[in-house]
């Protein structure tokens, strides 16, 4: 089967590679000229090592490549997969720019194209989208109609970044969102080599898994850092307590973590236009205004907690260490370091940043900082670190590094370190919801 993937970012390469796994021959179409040249050598544009070994292998044997020609790409394919990025604008909506050009394009190129094609939005969308945005743009271009001669589903990824293959070649659940019996079959029938459950629903209930999937993950990371900063307060360790609750399976051990807040290209954008949508429904939202509410203060947890060790914190110099999003990635979208970093800034501090993937993305959101080239250099001179992405390079951080400081002070932002190691090793620590007992 011929298959062509608009979009060849993190969504649509690894949707390509698994359907070339698959055996299906892909064309990855993308706007951006260096985008093409990077895939054609078999190169990622993001950093995801067993996604590009797989990749390399594709391109080598003809199953995947890139072009910038849509027309040609649409026209030779029996399913077209929508990947492009849908930000967020300032308002907190989805931005659904780019999704609605590509869709101009795709029912343009099908204008001249006969036979049947299945249509699928992999870009994530707020219910009734599709069906109310995208179907008439499809349409009107094409002089096709959904249903007869054109496809269309909605079909969410569920990946995440760092396990980006495995997570689509073993998915938790398909999900296939169908205008209609024939699209839904047919995604159905393309995914059918993938064991894994298959949800098969109309455009906007799928449209709307994504959001509630990803409100639930942050839910769960929100409520994480709400119990350990009481914990912190309490003199308690909130892992201690976390772990406990999560071995309730109603509950569940994953994504109860504290840390500085969550960041990435998916859960902050959802959570905002899931709230944006409510307020257009008149809906309140209470529980996504929480999320994000507690979301956005979290990085000052420490903030706080460096106040407490240092009281006037002018004039340090602190280290931050990890810029991406989370350790294992380059991705730098929506990253709690940004709001940390500026905190810091608004306090005088002098801010020495590192990162041992993502400096040169962050440098582009954050140019006018320090940074560093290896953690000692980070590390020397400092009066206190933060850590804020897990990279697990840090644990390696021992006496020979924090003996580099001018004074010894971890802020695990990520609860990566072992504080009783962190101690033996010569440097205070402390870590979100890391309470000491006060009680005597
Ligand atoms: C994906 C989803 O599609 C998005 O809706 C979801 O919420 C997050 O994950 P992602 O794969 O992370 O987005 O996007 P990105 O890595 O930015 O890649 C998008 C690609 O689309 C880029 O390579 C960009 O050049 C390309 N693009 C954009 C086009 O080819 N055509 C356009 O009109 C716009
Ligand atoms: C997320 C979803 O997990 C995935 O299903 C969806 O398709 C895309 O969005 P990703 O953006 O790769 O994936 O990141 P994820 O691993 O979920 O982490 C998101 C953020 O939450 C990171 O900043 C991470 O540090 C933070 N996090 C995660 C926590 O603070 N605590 C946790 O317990 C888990």
């Amino acid at each position: 089967m011929r298959i062509c993937v608009i979009g060849a970012g993190y969504v649509g390469l690894a949707t390509g590679v698994m359907f070339g796994k698959l055996g299906h021959e892909v064309v990855c179409v993308d706007i951006d000229g260096r985008r093409l040249r990077d895939i054609s050598a078999g190169r990622l544009p993001f950093y995801e090592p067993p996604l590009e070994k797989e990749l390399r292998k594709l391109v080598k044997n003809g199953m995947l490549s890139a072009s910038g020609d849509i027309k040609k790409s649409v026209a030779r394919s029996k399913f077209v997969f929508l990947c492009v990025q849908t930000p967020s604008l300032s308002s907190g909506k989805i931005d659904i720019r780019a999704l609605k050009t590509a869709c101009r394009d795709v029912a343009r190129a099908m204008a001249g194209a006969d036979g049947y094609r299945v249509i699928v939005v992999k870009s994530t969308v707020v219910p009734s989208t599709t069906d109310t945005v995208l179907k008439p743009i499809l349409e009107d271009g094409s002089g096709k109609s959904i249903g007869r001669e054109i496809g269309l589903c909605v079909n969410p990824e569920f990946l995440q970044e760092g396990s980006a293959l495995k997570d689509s070649m073993e998915p938790s659940r398909i999900v296939v969102g169908a205008h209609d019996k024939r699209s839904s079959d047919a995604l159905a029938r393309l995914y059918s080599p993938i064991k894994s459950s298959t949800f098969r629903t109309d455009l906007r209930t799928a449209e709307m898994i994504k959001y509630a999937a990803n409100s639930f993950l942050a839910a769960k990371i929100s409520y994480a850092n709400e119990m350990a900063n009481l914990c912190l307060r309490l003199g308690i360790d909130s892992e201690q307590v976390l772990a406990a609750v999560g071995e309730d399976p109603r509950i569940g051990k994953l994504f109860l973590k504290p840390g500085l807040g969550f960041g990435g290209s998916c859960l902050p954008k959802d959570v905002r236009a899931l709230k944006q949508k409510a307020r257009e429904l008149d809906y309140p939202a209470h529980l996504l205004t929480a999320i994000q509410r507690i979301n956005d203060e979290q990085p000052d947890e420490a903030i706080s907690i460096l106040k407490s060790v240092f009281k006037d914190l002018k004039g340090l110099r602190i280290a931050v260490l990890g810029l991406s999003f989370k350790g294992g990635v380059d991705d730098v979208r929506d990253t709690r370091a940004v709001p940390l970093i500026t905190s810091l800034l608004a306090k005088n501090v002098e801010v020495v940043a590192y990162d041992p993937i993502a400096m040169s993305r962050f440098i582009e959101l954050m140019p006018t900082i320090r940074y560093a080239s290896t953690v000692e250099d980070a590390l020397t001179q400092a009066d206190a670190c933060v850590i804020q992405a897990d990279w697990p390079e840090f644990r390696e951080i021992g006496r020979a590094q924090f003996s580099k400081m001018r004074n010894p002070v971890v802020i695990d932002g990520r609860r990566l370190l072992d504080p009783g190691e962190v101690e033996a090793s010569g440097a205070k620590y402390f870590g979100v919801g890391y309470g000491r007992a006060r009680r005597e």
